[in-house]
Parts: C-alpha cells; sequence; structure tokens
C-alpha cells in the first residue's frame, strides 16, 4: 500500500466588501500613497465593518464558499480548525461556533494561534492528522478581523493591515500529491517587537489601561522587517536544499503577504523568477492568517497538478517557517 500523503483538495476565499484605499488613510494618518505602495505594496485593504460581526463571520463565508463549489456535504467534515490571532471572544471557541454554522455537525474543532504563522502551522498540524489516518477531511480556515485591534490613529500598523479569510480541504492522497516537507520555528525573544499588550492574561484591560491604548497592535517595524527577511528566505532556501530542489523545479512561491519588499528578499534569495511569486498584498494588505489560503483562492485556477509550491511565513511570537507542498488537481 503507497503511503498517504495530505492534499487539499478544494479552496474558498471571503474578503468584506468595504474598501480602505491608501487615499482615505491619508485623510486618517500623515501618510501618503506614494509611500505606503513603495515600502510595502499595499495600495488597498477590506475591513469588516458590521456591528457584532467577528472572525467567525469570515471564516463562515469562506468555508461555505470552499463547500460550495466543492459540492461537499458539510455534515462529512471530521474536523475544523480555524487558524486566527483575533478570535471572536475569549474563552468560546471561533471554531466550534463556525463548525456549527456551517452545518459540521459531526466535526469537533479548535482554534490554533501562531500569529502571521498560524496558517502554515495548521497546515503541519492537519497534515498530521491525515498523514496517520485519523481523520480524512479536515477544514483548515485562516481568518482575521485585524481591523478590531488596530489603532486607526497608528501609521505603522494602520496602513498594513486587512481582514480576510481563507479556507482549505485537506484529505488523504495516494499518489504522493500534497505536503512533503516542513520546517518550522519560533523563538519567544521576539515578542515585545509585535505585540498587544493589553487584553490578555498578562495585563488585563481596566478603564486606564484602556486610555493607555495598549490593547491595540503594536510593533517595532524596522526589527520585525529584518527578522523576517532573514528568516522567512532562511526556511525557503533551507527546504528547497535539503529536497534537491533547484529554482526550475518550483512553480510558485506562496509567502506571506505582509510587504512586498520581504516576499521579494525570499524570491530573491531562492533565485525565483517574478511569475512564479504569489501576490496579491496589493488588494488586500496583511491579513495574518489569512493570507496564504487567499494566495491560493486567488491563484487556484492558475494551479496545475503537481506543481511544486514553496510555502513561507513570518509572523509575531517570533514564529515562522516553510513547507513544500505538491498541488494535488486542476481546477
Ligand atoms: O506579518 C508579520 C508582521 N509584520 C511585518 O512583517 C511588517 C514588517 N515591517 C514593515 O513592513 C515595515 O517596517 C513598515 C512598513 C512597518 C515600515 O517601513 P520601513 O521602511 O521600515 O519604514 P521605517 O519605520 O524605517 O520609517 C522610515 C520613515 C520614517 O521617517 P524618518 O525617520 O526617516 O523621517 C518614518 O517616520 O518613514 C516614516 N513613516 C511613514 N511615513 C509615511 C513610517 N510610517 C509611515 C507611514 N507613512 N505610514
Amino acid at each position: 500500500m503507497s503511503k498517504i500523503t495530505a492534499a487539499i483538495t478544494a479552496v474558498g476565499g471571503y474578503v468584506p466588501d468595504f474598501v480602505l484605499s491608501n487615499k482615505v488613510l491619508e485623510t486618517m494618518v500623515e501618510t501618503n500613497d506614494e509611500w505606503i505602495t513603495s515600502r510595502t505594496g499595499i495600495k488597498e485593504r477590506r475591513i469588516l465593518k458590521d456591528e457584532g460581526k467577528g472572525t467567525s463571520f469570515l471564516a463562515i463565508k469562506a468555508a461555505e464558499d470552499l463547500i460550495q463549489k466543492k459540492g461537499l456535504d458539510p455534515k462529512e467534515i471530521e474536523l475544523v480548525i480555524v487558524c486566527t490571532a483575533t478570535p471572536d471572544m475569549k474563552a468560546a471557541s471561533t471554531a466550534a461556533y463556525t463548525a456549527t454554522q456551517i452545518g459540521a455537525v459531526n466535526a469537533f474543532s479548535y482554534d490554533l494561534e501562531a500569529a502571521c504563522s498560524s496558517f502554515l502551522f495548521g497546515m503541519s498540524t492537519a497534515s498530521a492528522y491525515i498523514e496517520s489516518g485519523r481523520y480524512k477531511k479536515i477544514l483548515l480556515i485562516g481568518a482575521d478581523k485585524n481591523s478590531s485591534f488596530i489603532n486607526y490613529k497608528d501609521r505603522a500598523t494602520c496602513i498594513i493591515f486587512g481582514d480576510g479569510a481563507g479556507a482549505v480541504l485537506f484529505e488523504p492522497n495516494e499518489e504522493g500529491l500534497g505536503l512533503q516537507d516542513e520546517l518550522l520555528r519560533s523563538n519567544g525573544e521576539g515578542r515585545e517587537f509585535l505585540q498587544a499588550t493589553y487584553g490578555g492574561s498578562s495585563y488585563p484591560i481596566n478603564a486606564d489601561t484602556y486610555n493607555e491604548g495598549k490593547h491595540y497592535v503594536f510593533q517595532d517595524g524596522k526589527t520585525v522587517f529584518k527578522n523576517a527577511v532573514f528568516n522567512m528566505a532562511d526556511v525557503a532556501e533551507k527546504i528547497l536544499k535539503r529536497n534537491n530542489l533547484t529554482n526550475d523545479d518550483v512553480a510558485w512561491l506562496a509567502a506571506h503577504q505582509a510587504n512586498k519588499r520581504i516576499i521579494d528578499a525570499t524570491a530573491n534569495r531562492i533565485d525565483l523568477d517574478k511569475k512564479k511569486v504569489m501576490m496579491n498584498i496589493q488588494k488586500y494588505g496583511n491579513t495574518t492568517s489569512a493570507t496564504l489560503p487567499l494566495l491560493l483562492f486567488d491563484y487556484e485556477s492558475q494551479l496545475k497538478k503537481g506543481d511544486n509550491i514553496v510555502f513561507a511565513a513570518f509572523g509575531g511570537g517570533f514564529t515562522w517557517g516553510s513547507i513544500y507542498f505538491k498541488w494535488a488537481y486542476n481546477s
């Protein structure tokens, strides 16, 4: 019997309708379209404006898109993982709510949090379950409502982040397609450079801390940038080397969309042609856990069975890694 590998067999996605353009940001903070475009590659991002709607709203929409396109009976889904850094609320699993709302009534579900690397690490988790033979249908969702903890007076963060969600279905494959290798890392010394300090268990929010605004996300952009460039490129290069792959063997780079300059640096390190670099940061900005599945959502029609894809991500914590993956279908 051939070894079971974990393949992606369907993709869905969703972004909210409201577009926050660089032009509008110019009226909110001291910035300009030229600076944002040249320093980050971002032109606009989507924002979920509706009151009372959280990350699960985005996750449910992405999952429903996948279910409808695939013609999947949600009752067959065994596990729903929602990768997110912005859960709906504390103490109640966003994934449990999402699973119930999409009709995945036979599934168990949980959230997975590793900042901007959440979805990448989730790919590892979903694949391990599939490879073990324990489960056969896993819905992996990456969803974040970043606008819920962004200070729209802080130009260092509000120009970057957006809201969105993407979903993929993991199933067993007997042709050797799907996840081939992974190189995942973390280093807690990085947490001081990118965090929302208040609102967690270390520093719960009270009236005083609220006024300080430290429940918003803060980043030391330069330090995060340097670490992202070095580490994302490093793991992408290493995973190619240890699998004896050259740039010719790689069909696509699917890198976390945090800053176009970080993606370009990773592509340059592995000497990859621009045409092979998936890019949608111009439309959505950094959607944290949703960047990788939203790339698959936007590029799905161009992907061919057998294509070698190098995934790479870097995020708060710090967390980072790379996955070598073989695409399993033509759409
Ligand atoms: O998802 C993973 C986590 N996040 C990331 O990976 C993001 C990593 N960091 C970045 O993408 C970049 O560091 C930023 C986009 C946040 C900032 O770009 P930068 O090229 O590192 O700019 P900088 O912070 O070095 O600032 C350069 C200049 C400064 O002015 P002076 O001191 O040279 O006069 C800033 O005050 O640009 C100024 N500046 C701005 N100007 C207009 C900073 N932010 C802005 C802004 N608009 N939004």
